[in-house]
């Protein structure tokens, strides 16, 4: 049998999808897993597609069955797994050869491992894929860093397995070393704010006014065929009409109300904030989803205090408001995420090409969304001081639309109902259209008790008030 075009290690969940959806696409690909017993069982599982699949037993038996340059996806759980995969394969490989990570890797360890994998000869790709189960078998929206000459060796190979818009792939190399790990990241990011929004509406809906799941699900399905359009609205649509086979009851009733936080939403928020940034929006979901596993706590919170009294007495939240509200929210969490990549850009000097991200993220990712094609373009016209809500367009549609979030969390606050989102989205939308701020007495009060400093309006740096006068 001729050589393998490329090799993937890990037959998880990702690592099989994308295997399968590599050899669709007529490359030969070499296989291998930890769990021995799970490789030849993946293979004879692969229908036609097997006979581009080529089971092997070891590392070694799998670099020995690829093409030079060898080419190697990993797709193992991230962390220290990564770490022994590629120590597993080095010493088999040549200087030109090259390692793929196509996990959710932490940016920095992307950084190390490809200077450590250089000093081989070796090339390390740190490739962001998005889209999940199913995108990995169709095509998901892929961000690549590491160096261009590497990318050009694969790029036939990613392309072809990208979904595609409007026949252009969701594949692009996006910078250097961590650079496509990095706007992975930020994407997990959005898409945590982004469910989160989603997540406060249903709450509003559920407790403010008492509506049924499949209620609920009929609205998002009604919204999704306009400018809210995305996947995560349609699967909430979906997830919310389905109903447990077991009770008979909606699916989401018996689901406890309590997730996790991994990797990607914290890591999102802690290099914002190293970087100077905050995307509130995002550490809004990170941290709501924190809350959801404290929960013996809120019911001990629940028994403590009483239910909030409407203090609002007003008309109920409309459903155009909560339709209007979700878009700028959501504007406004890309927006955060746009900041992010810019500030990150920057730093890191990657030239990250904000338009093009924004296409890759137009199908197969999890955050794709009719908005998206917008959002590239306003991005190729440039965003004014980094910022997507200063894009005319968007400026445009968020004067109307912050009114509906404005009211909505007003009125969300009256009943006692969490937005923690929404709330930050409208805080810092406030916040960047308002350029006398409140922070000249922050400045004050840091001089008044560290002697800080701080400039003058009319001019002077490092200037001290009169404090002890005072
Ligand atoms: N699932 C998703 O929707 C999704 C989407 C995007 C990105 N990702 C990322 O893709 C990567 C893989 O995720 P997955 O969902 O495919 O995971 P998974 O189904 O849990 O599979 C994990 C894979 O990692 C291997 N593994 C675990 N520990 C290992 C170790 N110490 N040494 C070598 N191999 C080890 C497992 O091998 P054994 O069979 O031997 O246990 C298995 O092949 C992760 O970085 C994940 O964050 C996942």
């Amino acid at each position: 049998m001729a050589k393998a075009r490329i090799g993937m290690v890990g037959l998880g969940v990702m690592g099989r999808n994308l295997a399968l959806n590599i050899a669709e696409n007529g490359f030969g690909v070499a296989v291998y897993n930890r769990t021995t017993a799970r490789i030849a069982e993946f293979v004879d599982s692969a229908g036609d597609l097997s006979a581009r699949l080529v089971a092997c037993e070891t590392p070694a038996a799998l670099v020995a069955a690829l093409a030079k340059p060898r080419a190697i996806i990993i797709l193992v759980k991230a962390g220290a797994p990564v770490d022994a995969t590629i120590a597993a394969l080095a010493p088999h490989l040549a200087p030109g050869d090259m390692i793929i990570d196509a996990g959710n890797a932490n940016f920095h360890d992307t950084r190390r491992r490809e200077a450590a994998l250089a000093d081989d000869g070796l090339s390390f790709i740190g490739m962001g894929v998005s889209g999940g189960e199913e995108g990995a078998r169709h095509g998901p929206s892929i961000m690549v860093g590491g160096k261009a000459e590497a990318y050009a060796v694969i790029r036939d190979i990613v392309e072809a397995i990208a979904a595609k818009y409007h026949g252009d792939p969701c594949a692009a190399h996006l910078g250097p070393d961590g650079a496509g790990h990095f706007v992975k990241t930020v994407h997990n990011g959005i898409e945590y704010a982004d469910m989160q929004m989603i997540a406060e509406v249903y709450g509003i809906l559920r407790d403010g006014q008492g509506r049924s799941p499949g209620a609920i699900g009929a609205l998002f399905t009604r919204w999704n065929k306009g400018a809210l359009k995305s996947y995560l609205v349609e699967i909430s649509a979906r997830v919310l009409a389905a109903v447990d086979p077991e009770t008979g009851a909606p699916m989401v009733d018996v689901i406890v109300d309590k997730a996790g936080q991994k990797g990607t939403g914290r890591w999102t928020v802690i290099e914002a904030l190293g970087l100077g940034q905050s995307a509130s929006t995002i550490e809004a979901a990170v941290g709501a989803r924190s809350w959801s596993a404290a929960r013996d706590a809120r019911l001990a919170g629940e028994a403590i205090f009483a239910p909030v009294v409407d203090q609002g007495g007003g008309p109920e939240i409309g459903d155009d408001d909560l339709q209007s509200a979700l878009l700028a929210a959501k504007i406004i969490a890309y927006a955060q995420g746009f900041a992010l990549l810019d500030a990150a850009s920057q730093h890191y000097n990657w030239q990250l090409d904000m338009g093009r991200i924004a296409e890759i993220w137009r199908e197969g990712c999890i955050i794709r969304s009719a908005m998206l094609n917008d959002m590239a373009a306003a991005a190729r016209v440039g965003l004014p001081h980094g910022q997507l809500i200063f894009a005319p367009d968007f400026a445009q549609k968020l004067g109307p639309a912050t009114d509906a979030l404005r009211r909505v969390v007003a009125a969300a606050a009256l009943q006692g109902l969490p937005t923690p989102a929404f709330a930050a989205a409208l805080a810092y939308f406030d916040t960047m259209r308002r350029a006398h701020g409140t922070t000249n007495l922050i400045q004050a009060q840091r001089d008044f008790f560290g002697a800080h400093g701080f400039e003058r309006s009319d001019g002077g740096l490092d200037q001290h008030g009169p404090w002890a006068m005072s």
